[in-house]
């Protein structure tokens, strides 16, 4: 039986009523920019991000540069973030004029570096985007202390974490911003780009509120350049209805993750293969929520050939992410600040494997076996 790495008809098919009934409200509703259902989603996210400002905009990505943009850094700036992870944290940070500062990540989280980022800070710097990676939140108490320590400010790069927490505060609740992204690969997906910018503060969140508008206050009257970062009255209709679910599916997630650590420590395979298959851990100051399951796999070219057997055998898997920032051809001309030794090694090693909430225990139990016999064959072979 095939194993696909995300199933969204499964997530989606049995709320189509739900779903339909959201559509028929918007049409016949008739505002289908800023509608009521924006107004209402933005309300309903204060659950979930901890944060009365909250803002649905268009994308994850819009979220990171209307944070930046909100925080007025540009050319000449400097902001730290960690070289692993989704290209869109730094792009960002380039199309405000700034320059994105690769900081390593720590191997046993997938997230940035705090004692390299604290040794990044110069005094261009103006802030630091720890993005919480897979589901699993960054040490946001060290990454504040050194926002702190010299005046920066913090952007949460909550993306893959709406719902994840940190010594019991929310993602998106700490940083200056958080930034989340409803990606249909999301643990809340919407049927399209949309996102959600949330802030503490309400200077913050108000000087968001008008750039999101091409910094229009009051009506055609514009007092700054902003752009049109807006959520679809749509789409914040559908994420309304699933955002009912959002913390059963989170809890599903969590099981499959736990299942999986069993499946994949039992002494099947060969005890000296398996060593060399590293499992995703959660910390434990964090509630993680499993956006991805993140395997690793030390070895030149073990990586790629385990991932070459799941997919011959019709699972699904996924490399988050291939090259590091670093090393993007875009940003080969940005010269390292500092050796980057753990993302080099992650983008070498990681496959992520189907942890989505509809996943069967029967499917769960095929992808662990496909994986430990493989680790079987290779503990085998001279
Ligand atoms: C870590 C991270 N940052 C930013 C984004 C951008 O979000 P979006 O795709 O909604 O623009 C993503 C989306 O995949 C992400 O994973």
């Amino acid at each position: 039986m095939a194993v696909p790495l995300l199933d969204v008809n499964a997530q989606n098919h049995p709320l189509a009523e739900e779903m339909e009934e959201a559509f028929r409200r918007v049409l016949h509703g008739g505002q289908f920019i800023m509608g009521p259902d924006v107004g209402e989603f933005e309300r309903e996210c204060a659950a979930f991000t901890g944060v009365p400002g909250n803002l649905g905009v268009s994308s994850g990505t819009d979220a990171i540069l209307l944070a930046l943009m909100a925080l007025g850094i540009g050319p000449g700036d400097e902001v730290i973030v960690p070289a692993f992870t989704f290209f869109a944290t730094a792009g960002c940070v380039t199309r405000t004029g700034a320059t994105p500062v690769f900081c390593d990540v720590e191997e046993s989280s997938f997230n940035i570096d705090p004692v390299q980022a604290a040794a990044l800070v110069t005094e261009r710097t103006r802030a630091i985007i720890p993005v919480h990676l897979f589901g699993q939140m960054a040490d946001m108490n060290a990454i504040m202390a050194i926002a702190d320590r010299h005046g920066l400010y913090v952007i949460e790069d909550a993306a893959q974490a709406f719902g994840a927490s940190f010594k019991g505060r929310p993602a998106g609740s700490i940083g200056h911003f958080g930034c989340f992204s409803f990606f249909p690969s999301k643990n809340l997906g919407a049927l399209g780009d949309a996102g959600l910018l949330c802030s503490r503060d309400a200077a913050l969140t108000e000087r968001a509120r008008i750039l999101r508008v091409h910094g229009m206050e009051p009506k055609y009257f514009h007092q700054e350049v902003g752009a049109n970062f807006r959520l679809d009255s749509l789409q914040a209709a559908f994420l309304r209805v699933k955002l009912r679910h959002c913390r059963t599916w989170t809890a599903a997630r969590q099981a499959n993750a736990a299942r999986y650590t069993d499946l994949l420590s039992q002494p099947t395979a060969g005890a000296e293969a398996r060593r060399e298959l590293i499992l995703p851990t959660a910390g434990p100051d964090t509630v993680h929520i499993w956006n991805q399951y993140t395997l690793r796999l030390p070895g030149r070219g073990r990586r790629d050939a385990l991932r070459t057997w799941l997919q011959s055998r019709g699972i699904g898997c996924e490399i988050y992410y291939p090259l590091p920032l670093d090393r993007q051809p875009c940003y080969r001309s940005i010269p390292v600040s500092a050796p980057l030794p753990a993302a080099h090694r992650l983008a070498d090693e990681v496959l992520s494997i189907p942890v989505y909430p509809e996943l069967m225990a029967s499917q769960q139990e095929e992808v662990a076996t496909a994986v430990t016999e493989w680790l079987s064959q290779q503990a085998c072979s001279p």
